[in-house]
């Protein structure tokens, strides 16, 4: 098993970003499967953040080739200002070194404004979405009314496909009391872009076979976490696409088993942004600390995210729905300095006890974690790159976080800087 695929097995915000960075040094082409800029990725090297949404993490490897694939919902607008911004940081984006999926579904403005509208009202459940218009897109893909990629080089088709989106929209908007989108204006908007997007657009099903058979190491980076899987995760506080493993191949059109090893990645501690259930949240000081060690703000909006203990039940339910092979534990070191740490490991749900996070709005509210209290460290655990490195007391956390997840730790993070890892198992040897 050559290839591998790395995904968020928490609320998003795991470490995703560095982890894939540090394993495309192995790879040659890195790609994205689903979600769209709603995904925040930060890297940093030497000094310098990098901070991509769009863009798969490999771009800032010279050599290394990204792919959109087309379970990603683009945002063609978006797309560019990123682009243009990380040109600015000496990362040059070309269709050398990046293709887009010709099928992938096209984020239009009147999706983002949809997306505002409904968190904006006054009644419907609020999900705290960044507001990107992600959902609206994924409805309408499902809708069979969605723009793609390629309609970009149909400005003779893509009117026609624009009066019937926008007959869905503009009813929906007259609901909102918005005013009715211009065909027109969409049309020269897109127009304008299309000569910027449309030379990455490619069949990539096909380039990946390509690669595969010539030997080539593929990264499949996963965005958000399988608790924001529309599927499996906390509904309605979810994301509108599938971020387990198994989505890796539909996103990408590549096989069930082009997935290879699945990396999971899980933060030390849990957070989440936005609104939904969280039953080992912290509103307390020691939330507080946590946000501020591990610097908890959202990449993409901004938002303060919320804190709290690690959540071993929940992890142990994620890996098994995606098939995690390992996990990438992060941010250890912000819990450098605590005199204990707790772990939950089951919930009691109205006096009845769980060992996994039922579905239900109603008894994800009511969980009420179990813990286990474990005692911190002393020392720091801050850029260790070796088990020896670190405290005893840090060792006995992660392996008492590995039985009880029953999942074997591969990598352990211990800062952002892209080399501050401790390897125990590649991922790429399968
Ligand atoms: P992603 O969305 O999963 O890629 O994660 P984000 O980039 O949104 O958030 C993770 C944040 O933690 C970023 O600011 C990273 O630079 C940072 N980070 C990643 N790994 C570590 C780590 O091991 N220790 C610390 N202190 N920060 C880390
Ligand atoms: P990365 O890839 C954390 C959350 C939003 C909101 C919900 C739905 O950086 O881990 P959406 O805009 O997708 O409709 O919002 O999902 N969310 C994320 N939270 N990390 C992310 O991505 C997220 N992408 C979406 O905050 O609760
Ligand atoms: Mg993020």
């Amino acid at each position: 098993m050559a290839d591998a695929t790395v995904i968020g097995a928490q609320w998003g915000d795991e470490g995703k970003g560095k982890i894939v960075d540090w394993l495309s040094a192995r790879a040659d082409v890195v790609v994205r499967f689903q979600g769209g800029h709603n995904a925040g990725h930060t890297l940093v090297i030497d000094g310098a953040v990098y901070k991509l949404s769009l863009l798969p993490s490999g771009v800032v490897r010279k050599g290394c080739k990204g792919v959109i694939g087309s379970g990603v919902v683009v945002d063609p607008f978006a797309l560019i200002a990123e682009m243009d911004r990380i040109a600015e940081q000496g990362v040059e984006v070309t269709p050398e070194n990046l293709s887009i999926a010709e099928n992938a579904t096209l984020i239009l403005p009147v999706h983002q404004e949809l997306d505002a509208l409904r968190e904006g009202a006054a009644t419907g459940v609020k999900i705290g979405t960044t507001k990107r218009g992600i959902g609206p897109a994924y409805e309408d893909k499902a809708g069979r009314r969605g723009l793609r990629v390629i309609d970009l080089a149909q400005p003779e088709t893509i009117r026609a496909k624009i009066d019937n989106l926008l007959t869905h929209h503009n009813a929906l908007r007259r609901g909102f009391g918005a005013d009715d989108y211009d065909a027109g204006a969409l049309f020269d908007a897109l127009m304008e872009v299309a000569p910027k997007i449309t030379p990455f657009a490619r069949p990539v099903w096909r380039d990946l076979d390509e690669a595969r058979k010539a030997g080539k190491r593929i990264l499949f980076e996963g965005a958000q976490g399988v608790l924001l899987d529309v599927d499996h995760g906390t509904y309605p506080f979810v994301t509108s696409s599938n971020t387990v493993a198994g989505q890796a191949a539909t996103g990408s059109g590549s096989g069930p088993r082009a997935v290879g090893y699945v990396l999971g990645i899980v933060k030390a501690y849990t957070t989440r942004v936005g609104e939904g259930p969280f039953p080992t949240e912290l509103q307390d000081e020691i939330g507080q600390r946590l946000g501020e060690r591990g610097h908890e703000f959202g990449t993409v909006t901004g938002r303060q995210r919320r804190c709290g203990w690690f959540d071993a039940a929940l992890v142990r339910q994620t890996l098994k729905i995606s098939g995690v092979d390992g996990i990438a534990l992060t941010k250890l070191d912000v819990l450098d300095g605590f005199d204990e740490l707790k772990v939950c490991v089951a919930y009691d749900i109205n006096g009845e006890r769980y060992d996994y996070l039922p579905a239900g709005m109603d008894n994800q509210a009511a969980a009420k974690p179990i813990y286990e209290t474990m005692s911190g460290w002393s020392g720091t655990t801050e850029r260790a790159r070796s088990w020896a490195d670190l405290p005893a007391e840090a060792v006995k956390y992660v392996r008492r976080i590995e039985e009880l997840i029953e999942t074997q730790v591969a990598l352990v993070s211990t800062s952002p800087e892209r080399d501050d890892v401790i390897l125990m198992k590649d991922p790429f040897e399968g």
